[in-house]
């Protein structure tokens, strides 16, 4: 777990990930809900676990609108602008949210299934991240070399800031 946890740099959403799945097949049991709501505050979660801790989700739900540059309201029913409380998040009218489950679903299976299944891959985590890098459509193409461009120096450190 340590190892696990120490590799993935979005934590919270990784983990999700991993236990997405495994509470999705674990088949209902009668009983107390588990801790830490009495209740879930949640109503429609389909992937997640039921009792998925806030910061968890709203963490991931943070890595999903980063990943591909967009805001709640993307997948979300509600104005932007205008409080959160005014949203309403169960809502699945938006077809993105749906795509966005079939993508977790997605992901989770890559990093379950299949690329475990390729050898020496200890600790495989693919993430929103990793194909939309902050853009709803993921790149398919390399881009196009630049033909008059000035060479890059291999040793030139990326900008960190944005301007
Ligand atoms: C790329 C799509 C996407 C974006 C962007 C997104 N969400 Fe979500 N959200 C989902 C999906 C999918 C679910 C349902 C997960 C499931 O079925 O387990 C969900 C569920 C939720 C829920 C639980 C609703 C319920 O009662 O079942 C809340 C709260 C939530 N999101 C808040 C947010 C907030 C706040 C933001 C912006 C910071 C956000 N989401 C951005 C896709 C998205
Ligand atoms: C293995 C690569 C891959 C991963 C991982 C992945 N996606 Fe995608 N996603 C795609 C591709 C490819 C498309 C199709 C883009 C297009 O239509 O050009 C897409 C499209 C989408 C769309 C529809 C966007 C639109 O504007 O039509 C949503 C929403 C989305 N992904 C959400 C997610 C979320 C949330 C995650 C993480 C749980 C995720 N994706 C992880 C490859 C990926």
């Amino acid at each position: 777990m340590k190892r696990r946890a120490s590799s993935l740099i979005l934590a919270g959403a990784a983990g999700l990930f991993a236990i997405s799945v495994a509470a999705a097949q674990t088949p209902t049991v009668p009983g107390p809900p588990p801790a830490p709501f009495a209740v879930s505050p949640y109503k429609n979660l389909k992937v997640f676990p039921k009792d998925v801790t806030r910061a968890d989700l709203l963490g991931t739900m943070k890595q999903f609108s980063q990943s591909l540059g967009v805001r709640c309201t993307f997948c979300h029913v509600g104005v932007e602008g205008r409080p959160l409380a005014t949203f309403d998040f169960a809502s699945d009218a938006k077809p993105n949210k749906g795509i966005a489950r079939d993508m977790l679903r997605l992901a989770d299976r890559l990093n379950r299934t299949d690329l475990p299944a390729i050898g020496g891959l200890l600790d495989p985590h693919v993430t929103c991240y990793t194909c939309h890098r902050g853009s709803r459509k993921p790149a398919t193409m390399p881009p196009a070399a630049p033909t008059a461009a000035p060479p890059v120096s291999p040793t030139a450190a990326p900008k960190a800031e944005r301007g």
